[in-house]
This record gives C-alpha cells, structure tokens and sequence, in this order.
C-alpha cells in the first residue's frame, strides 16, 4: 500500500476471476471476494487444520498446499479449499487394543503400501516429518511417532496427495491415542486435580463461572492470553 492507495491483486477461485488486496491471507481473500466459510474455517490462526487449500501459480505445472489463514495470496493464483479429506478412519475400542505395530498393520493395512516418496513430508503445512513418522510407525516406534507427529493439525493434505491412499495423520492419531492410554499411563497431576475437583475445592470457582455471561468469560480468557504473552 502506498499513500493510503490499496494494491489490487487478480486471483482465480474455483477458476473466477477476482481482484483483491494484496497481502490478504487465503482465508480474507475468499471472504473479501463474497464468500461465506461455513466450512473450512476455523481458528484463523494455524492450529486447527480447517482451512487446506490446494494452489497453483500461473506458469507453473505445481499445484502447492497450504492453510489458508497462513498462505498469503500471489497474484494469478489459482486456488481451490479443501475443507475436508474424506481420508479412511478407522474405529477401533482403544482400551482393548494392546499396541504393537502388528495391530497397527491389521488396523490400516494401507501402511505397507507406503513406497518411501516423502511426498506426504513435502505437502505438510505444519513442516512435520511425516514420511518419517510412518517410518517410525511401521517398526514399532511409537514415541518417535508422538515426538515427530504431534504437532499435526490434522490437515488432511498428506493423506490428499499420497500416492499409495495412505492417511498419515490418522494413523498418527491413532498411535498418540494408544502411547497415551496404554504406554504414558495415567498422569499423576491430572488424577490429582480430578480428586481435588470430585472433594468440591474448586466448586465456588466453578459455581461462578457457570453463572457467568458469555463477554465476561470472553474477557476473561483474554486477560489470560494478555498474561501469557506479556510472560513469553
Ligand atoms: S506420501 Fe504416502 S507413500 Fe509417500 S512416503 Fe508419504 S505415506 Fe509413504
Ligand atoms: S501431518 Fe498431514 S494432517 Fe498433519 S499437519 Fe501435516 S499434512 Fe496436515
Ligand atoms: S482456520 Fe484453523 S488452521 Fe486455518
């Protein structure tokens, strides 16, 4: 922007034409240009994997993925939202599944498709090591697997672009699920605060905030988040 005059970009959504301002994340440039995210939205701010979308500059042959609250539009990017990768999940009773990676095999039998492209590594917006976590899955690691996956938001663009129809976050879900169940066990702090609650030592907090409107709450919650920025 120069002298208060605001840049115009062209973009294409779902191939039409629009001009919108430059600098405008994905997610501002839909809704600048009239659309109502009703699905494929979130958090706005990277950490709920609503928003993958799916991009390619004029010119060139790659189709690029992102999230749209984090990419920032080019100008003549074509772009399509993904908000929802119909990926296999699989249901399954975690506290009657002892975890080993033979479990995991007969569970997603897909994972010993994978053929080692890095494909799933290169597509993840969150820049996760995900080839390796699958690695990591099929020889039975499963605290590397919880090391190099948790940070996923669970995306879908891996599963989107895997070559072999894997869904690494998923399967990763799945193994942070029986680490946590059957391996970490019970977290001793958190049985602790449970038997504090049960004993009624935070009932009047609780009582309080339940009577609360929704802007007190908000606020609240923003007094909080100003203490932890002014803590960092
Ligand atoms: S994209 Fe699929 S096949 Fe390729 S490494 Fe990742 S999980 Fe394996
Ligand atoms: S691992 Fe897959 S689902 Fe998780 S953030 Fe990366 S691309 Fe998204
Ligand atoms: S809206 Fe949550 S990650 Fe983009």
């Amino acid at each position: 922007m120069k002298d208060g005059i605001i840049k115009l970009i062209p973009i294409y959504i779902m191939g039409k034409r629009y001009e919108v301002p430059n600098g405008l994340t994905i997610q501002k440039a839909l809704e600048y240009s009239g659309y109502k995210l009703t699905r494929g939205c979130g958090c706005r701010g990277g950490v709920c994997g609503a928003c993958a979308t799916i991009y390619r500059r004029k010119g060139e042959f790659r189709l690029n993925v992102g999230l749209a609250c984090q990419t920032v539009v080019e100008p003549e990017i074509y772009l399509v939202q993904l908000p929802y990768t119909p990926a296999n999940k699989a249901l399954y009773t975690l506290k009657d599944l002892p975890p080993d990676d033979l479990n995991i095999a007969l569970i997603y039998p897909e994972l010993l498709r994978c053929m080692g492209c890095n494909t799933c590594t290169k597509s993840c917006p969150m820049n996760l090591e995900v080839m390796n976590y699958i690695s990591a899955t099929i020889r039975g690691d499963f605290k590397a697997v919880v090391e190099l996956s948790i940070e996923c938001v669970q995306c879908g663009l891996c599963a989107a672009r895997c070559p072999a129809e894997l869904a690494p976050f998923n399967i990763a879900l799945l193994i942070r699920r029986l680490y946590g169940r059957h391996i970490v066990g019970e977290s001793p702090q958190l049985k602790q605060r449970l038997e504090e609650i049960r004993a009624g030592k935070y009932k009047e907090k609780i009582d309080k905030l339940m009577k609360m409107d929704k802007s007190e709450v908000e606020n609240i919650y923003k007094e909080l988040q100003a203490t932890k920025g002014a803590a960092v």
